[in-house]
């Protein structure tokens, strides 16, 4: 019931929809309007027409009846001629015509001199018509009344020649036929209002169809291109060649996504380039940084060993020069070890961890570091934490880098404060120092590999690359926020789930 109720407010809605029902709408006025005032001209007519003949029935029985009273009154007619010829006129006209009700001739005092119903002989009568028509005689008189249950018309017309009186003869004509007749065109002209709108809604609505057939399957490419981001949809469509406004639609649709397909291609492409060099400059600071790492150490080495096998160098000196050979071929080991971690980065295993555990741990291992730099550390860890999926020895490794980081910042001693967070899927490690800070023009570059504001041998500019790969491989981002002398936040966020 309620997608019928859905699927009617859709089409109400749509183009086709509004045009059917607006020209409905027209149709049913104009119809109706036109029906209303075709009735009402036709109902004039009708009574035009019934009134007219009316008056000539009263002008006929005028004629007729003032003469057989001449008649009477030259003394040609006696009382009972009169009489009778007033009853055969009275039963001519019944006859004559149909629709007369009936018809009654009074003298001038009211009494009925002749009636079409017998009984009312010499009854005296004195309604309001009549008594006007026998005291001032002047032209006939047509109202409508109702006779029994019928609608008639009441014809008075007085009988005299000027002054000299002879009487009234009151005939009621029945409406009922012309009630008749307006009801079958009334009825006619519903049947036709109901045919000539079903007709004319049946073409608007094959005519509305076939216009917005176009509209429609443009709508529905647009649909599967939003849908599927397919630009090449629309040549699975026909569009036929129109020359209305359609057609110019259709064309500038077509021409619109060949314009978006040649741009999703140039974008496509642009990307690559980009990609392909973004790559060529990782590639490139990666192998200058490894070589500038490298070379430091085997600077040493070379010099050392050029020495060593010159003779004559004394014992000692020997021994001073192979220990520098052997702390530069351990740091060149060290920076092949942090290369081999970094490319390894991408391997994760992991498991629930308590994220607590893991930071009170990693703290205890810097724990005499800490306490040489004359560093306090607070902690406000959430309990809320218990089983994070982590790989433990690589996120360790990430809090262990960033704390390095802070207690290096801070060469005259200072606090660093960690804290750990539960915000809906997410958990947030913020470890935060009161260092010298990050100067804001190479703030964009601490998360290169190899980028280091550290001397040589001291830093290598890869724990924070490093760092920053791990969080990512699970889920999360890292962020910093920093102030010169007065101190960084680092902002770890990892999705629980
Ligand atoms: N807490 C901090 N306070 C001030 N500067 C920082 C802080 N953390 C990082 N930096 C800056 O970011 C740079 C890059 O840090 P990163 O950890 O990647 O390398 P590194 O510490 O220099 O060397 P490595 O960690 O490989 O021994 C640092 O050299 C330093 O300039
Ligand atoms: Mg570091």
């Amino acid at each position: 019931m309620g997608r019928e109720v859905q699927k009617i407010k859709e089409w109400m809605f749509s183009l086709q929809g509004k045009f059917i029902l607006v020209a409905s709408f027209c149709i049913l006025v104009f119809t109706l309007s036109g029906s209303f005032v075709l009735i009402s001209r036709e109902k004039k007519l009708y009574q035009r027409d019934m009134i007219n003949q009316c008056k000539v029935i009263a002008e006929i029985s005028r004629v007729t009846l003032t003469n057989v009273m001449v008649f009477n009154e030259l003394g040609m007619m006696d009382r009972q001629d009169l009489a009778d010829y007033l009853d055969y006129f009275i039963m001519n006209l019944m006859e004559r015509d149909k629709r007369i009700r009936y018809a009654m001739v009074f003298d001038t005092n009211g009494a009925v001199l002749a009636s079409s119903n017998i009984s009312e002989h010499s009854k005296l009568y004195s309604d309001n018509s009549l008594r006007k028509a026998l005291l001032e005689p002047k032209e006939t008189e047509i109202v409508s009344v109702l006779f029994g249950k019928e609608s008639t018309y009441k014809i008075t017309v007085p009988l005299n020649i000027d002054t000299k009186r002879w009487g009234v003869i009151q005939i009621g004509i029945s409406m009922k036929e012309m009630h008749m007749s307006i009801s079958s065109l009334k009825k006619e002209v519903a049947l036709l209002v109901i045919l000539f709108s079903s007709l004319s809604l049946s073409i608007i609505s094959v005519g509305a169809k076939i216009l917005a057939k176009p509209v429609t399957r443009l709508t529905l490419i647009m649909d599967r291109i939003r849908d599927h981001g397919d630009l090449d949809q629309h040549e699975k469509f026909k569009f036929k060649e129109r020359r209305d406004e359609l057609g110019s639609l259709q064309r500038s649709f077509l021409w619109m996504t060949r314009r978006l397909k040649d741009a999703d291609k140039e974008h496509k492409k642009t990307i690559e380039v980009l990609s392909r060099t973004e790559k060529m400059v990782s590639i490139g600071t990666l192998a200058s940084g490894v070589a500038h790492e490298i070379n430091n150490p085997l600077g040493g080495i070379t010099v050392c060993f050029k020495n060593l096998m010159r003779p004559g160098m004394d014992e000692e000196t020997k021994q001073e020069h192979v220990e520098v050979i052997n702390e530069s071929l351990d740091r060149i080991k060290k920076i092949v070890e942090q290369l081999l971690n970094f490319s390894k980065m991408a391997v994760t295993e992991k498991s629930p961890v308590d994220l607590n555990g893991l930071i009170t741990r990693q703290l205890l291992l810097l724990k005499y570091y800490i306490s040489a730099k004359n560093i306090e550390v607070v902690k406000d860890l959430s309990e809320k934490l218990s089983a994070i999926p982590l790989d433990e020895n690589k996120m360790g490794q990430v809090v262990m880098n960033i704390m390095i980081n802070a207690i290096q910042a801070m060469e005259n001693g200072g606090v660093m404060t960690i804290r750990t967070m539960r915000d809906n899927g997410f958990c947030e490690i913020h470890i935060e120092d009161t260092g010298k800070g990050i100067p804001s023009d190479i703030v964009n570059n601490i998360f290169d590999p190899f980028f280091t504001t550290k001397g040589v041998g001291e830093g290598t500019g890869l724990g924070l690359s490093v760092s920053k790969g791990i969080v990512e491989q699970h889920g999360g981002i890292i962020a910093v926020e920093s102030a010169v002398n007065i101190g960084t936040k680092f902002r770890i966020r990892l999705p629980i789930a």
